[in-house]
């Protein structure tokens, strides 16, 4: 906060009436102390309490009205076209009072009066009052303004703003002057604290979106790529082979009909070809048709059946480490599962490997996989890069998206390892 220096009065401590005067001012020195003190704590109050910005300034205007002996106090903002105008809610004022409607210009080039006054600290006292600023009000269509003072409301160099109090019974007086620059420079604090606070929130509240966001994402992955197997197989299902069963039984009537013409053989070979077309059909079916859509209720046990029929299939030795935590969602186990049938498939297809091995366990609020074999390896740059193999980019961007990492370790000639984590929460 900017330093106030706090003037004294009556600097004469000669004689008798300078000792009467000396006395008075190290009152009214205490007295500014403790109304100082009242209003920094009615603005840092503000800092641990809900209120909204509203009711906190009406408090506040009321404090520093109080404090100051003023019967009315208002805080004015300074709008983006170099205007005043009032903070709601401003302290003693009447329903209908003018002041609300009232808009104070700064003038374009600190040529004006509330400029010179408020920003430039030129404000002076003559009488009790700041006759300048009495004007201005006046101006503005508030005609029952006795007397008043105005500083600026701030935050280091940054302009928020005016504090003005009015009418005060006796007038005001430079320790008044020294308390409104407290409040004024205190309030700016609080509102560029109450602003970055409001910045914060708008963050959080988007950030909760993106995360929303990646969560709806993450379940459609989970889910997803098992629905569009889903939608496919039965469309090959329902559709292709029985229209292709439908060409078979015409192809018989033909063939029958046509027994002993030129084209009969030619009707023969189109049979031979549509039961090729409709094996290679049937095996696609059986290939892409999901594995059970549901997942597994134990996930270990889904990893050793995939490991078993690895074994059985392509000979591969498995070995499974198996330390997993209770309660992994749902979500989280169908990526974790997906990610090791990609290895295991990689290791049947690509690593002629002996030894697999398998470990799964829970670590730093997630779950780690490691999946290592003893087969050929490969150079990892390239391999993640070629056009139309996209399942270790897969593997790679299921464990991103939940939060998680991905690491592929491989060279020719030493195997590979596949390692990822997955936090628990989506
Ligand atoms: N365990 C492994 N052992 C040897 N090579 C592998 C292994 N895993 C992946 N690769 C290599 O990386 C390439 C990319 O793998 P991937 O992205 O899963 O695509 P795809 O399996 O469809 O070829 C493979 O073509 C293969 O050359
Ligand atoms: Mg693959």
């Amino acid at each position: 906060m900017e330093s106030v220096a706090l003037p004294l009065e009556g600097n004469d401590p000669m004689g008798a009436e300078g000792g009467a005067r000396s006395r008075r001012s190290a009152q009214q020195l205490e007295r500014s102390h403790e109304s100082a003190l009242a209003a920094m704590t009615a603005v840092s109050s503000y800092l641990d309490s809900d209120e909204d910005l509203p009711e906190f300034f009406g408090r506040l205007s009321a404090t520093i009205a109080e404090q100051i002996g003023a019967r009315r106090a208002a805080f004015w903002r300074l709008g983006p076209r170099g205007t005043l105008a009032l903070q709601p809610a401003p302290f003693g004022f009447e329903d209908h009072s003018a002041v609300y409607e009232a808009r104070l210009p700064l003038g374009a080039r600190g040529e004006g009066v509330v400029e010179r006054l408020v920003f430039a600290d030129e404000l002076g006292l003559v009488g009790g009052t700041s006759p300048d600023l009495d004007r201005i009000w006046r101006e503005a269509g508030l005609e029952n303004i006795k007397n008043s003072i105005g500083v600026a409301w701030r935050a280091g160099e940054r302009r928020i703003g005016m504090v003005a109090v009015y009418d005060a019974r006796h007038g005001f007086a430079a320790q008044d002057l020294w308390v409104l620059r407290l409040v004024g420079a205190a309030a700016g604090l609080l509102w560029q604290y109450k602003e970055s606070e409001d910045e914060l929130g708008h963050t959080a509240v988007r950030l909760e979106e993106a995360m929303a966001a990646r969560r709806h994402l993450l379940n459609n992955i989970a889910a997803g790529g098992d629905e569009a197997r889903r939608r496919f197989a039965s469309a090959l299902h329902d559709d292709s082979l029985q229209l292709l069963t439908g060409a078979e039984l015409q192809l018989e009537r033909l063939r029958a009909s046509s027994a002993g013409n030129d084209h009969a053989v030619q009707l023969d070979q189109l049979r031979l070809t549509l039961r090729k077309v409709e094996d290679s059909l049937r095996r696609l079916l059986t290939n892409v048709s999901p594995e059970p859509l549901h997942l597994p209720n134990d996930l270990s046990e889904a990893i050793s059946e995939r490991l078993e029929s690895l074994r059985v299939r392509a000979g591969i030795e498995p070995h499974i480490e198996s330390r997993l935590p209770v309660d992994i969602p749902q979500a989280i186990q169908g990526i974790v599962l997906k990610n090791i049938s990609e290895a295991l498939t990689n290791v049947e297809k690509h690593a002629c490997a002996t030894r697999v091995t398998v470990v799964v366990e829970g670590a730093d609020g997630g779950v780690r996989v490691a999946v290592r074999d003893d087969g050929t390896g490969f150079v990892v740059a390239e391999s993640v890069r070629v056009p139309g193999h996209i399942g270790l980019v897969a593997v790679k961007e299921r464990a991103q998206l939940a939060g998680g990492w991905c690491r592929i370790e491989s060279e020719p000639g030493a195997g590979t390892k596949i390692e990822f984590w997955v936090p628990m929460t989506l």
